[in-house]
């Protein structure tokens, strides 16, 4: 089978495309042709091996596995002996953040993992695009206890964290407002937030605004830079470590302290998130944005794009090639 893969961590230039053995499945595992995947900021740290701390779960002195991707869409065309809730034809979507080998035109996968079916008349692009930045998003929600009528500033929302937590907040019933660029400050509208702002020409710490929480989805701003827009008891919460590593430690500090807080969204429970976002896809009230779509064959181009920090959304691999 066809497949993209990689025998050390590097840049984009260290993946090939080559003709591998198909995968066997084991009792409690479903064999998959996938569609597509997405290459997303996850598939870039198990590329490049950095943050340092992610060879821990990938493989310390090269990747554990060869083949790249940790989300998947596709059809179940083998079932191991042992399961009973998938069988041939079903379509199904994935995902894994230490890597799922799915930048291929096979793929195995535990039915333990996080791994559920695509709800009716929802493509296999929109599923795959809702599962990393989604689960992302989760976990910043899940760390706090957001009320309807609360308000919330999105830093970054026209990631794949942002443009996934804008319309996971606006569902819940709070008031969001975003940043982002100003080529695509509407979509920020369209996917809920009330007020949007242009992050070039406007530093949003600054606003007037006072918030119940500012959610950082890009990792741009401090804790320190925030405080002024969060009201008493508000909560930040920043997809990165900060410039000094020093968000997870606020994080144990200000658990003991009155006033402000951080908190670190440490990503957990892949299953739930997938669990959430499949029923908030069925009901129709979350639609994942997507940027590019590329073939297989393109994929460097695929991860250069990604790696720039200029993707809007989700970013599709596509696998079997799609009609123009
Ligand atoms: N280590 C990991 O495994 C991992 C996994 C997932 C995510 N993350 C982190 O989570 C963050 C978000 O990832 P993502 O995939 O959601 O983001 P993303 O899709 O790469 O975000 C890109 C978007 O954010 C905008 N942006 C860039 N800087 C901004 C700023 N200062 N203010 C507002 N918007 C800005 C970009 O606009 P322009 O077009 O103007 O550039 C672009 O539209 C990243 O920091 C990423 O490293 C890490």
């Amino acid at each position: 089978m066809k497949a993209v893969t990689r025998s050390h961590y590097g840049s984009p230039e260290v993946l090939s495309i080559k003709e591998i053995d198909k995968p066997s499945v084991g009792d409690e595992e479903i064999l998959v042709k996938v569609h597509c995947t997405t290459v997303n900021r996850t598939d870039c740290s198990n590329l490049t091996g950095k943050p340092y701390v992610v060879r821990l779960f990938t493989g310390i002195t090269g990747p554990m596995k060869t083949v790249p991707g940790t989300d998947f869409a596709g059809e179940v065309v083998a079932v191991g002996k042992e399961v009973n809730n998938f069988k041939p034809g079903d379509r199904v979507f994935g995902f894994d953040d230490n890597g799922l080998s799915s930048m291929a035109e096979f793929m195995k996968v535990s039915v333990k993992k996080a791994v559920r079916h695509i709800p009716n008349d929802i493509s296999f692009q929109d599923a795959v695009a809702s599962a990393e930045g989604a689960h992302y998003a989760i976990n910043f929600i899940n760390k706090v206890k957001i009320r309807s009528g609360e308000k919330a500033m999105v830093n970054g929302g026209t990631g794949a964290i942002g443009s996934a937590l804008i319309q996971l907040l606006k569902y819940n019933g709070l008031k969001v407002v975003a940043t982002g660029p100003a080529d695509h400050l509407e979509k920020l509208n369209a996917l809920g937030a009330e007020r949007v702002i242009d992050y070039k020409t406007q530093d949003f710490t600054q606003d007037d605004e006072k918030f119940d929480y500012v959610f950082d989805s890009v990792g741009k701003s401090t804790f320190g830079n925030c405080k002024r827009l969060l009201v008493n008891d508000g909560i930040y919460i920043s997809s990165e470590l900060g410039p000094y590593s020093q968000n997870p430690f606020l994080a144990i500090s200000t658990t003991f302290s009155e006033g402000k807080k951080v908190r670190f969204p440490l990503p957990q429970n892949t299953p739930e998130s997938l669990r959430i976002i499949s029923e908030l896809l069925e009901s129709r009230n979350y639609r994942p944005l997507i940027d590019r779509n590329y073939s297989i064959e393109q994929v460097k181009n695929a991860f250069n794009y990604v790696m720039s920090g200029e993707k809007i959304g989700n970013i599709i691999l596509n696998i079997i090639k799609t009609p123009d």
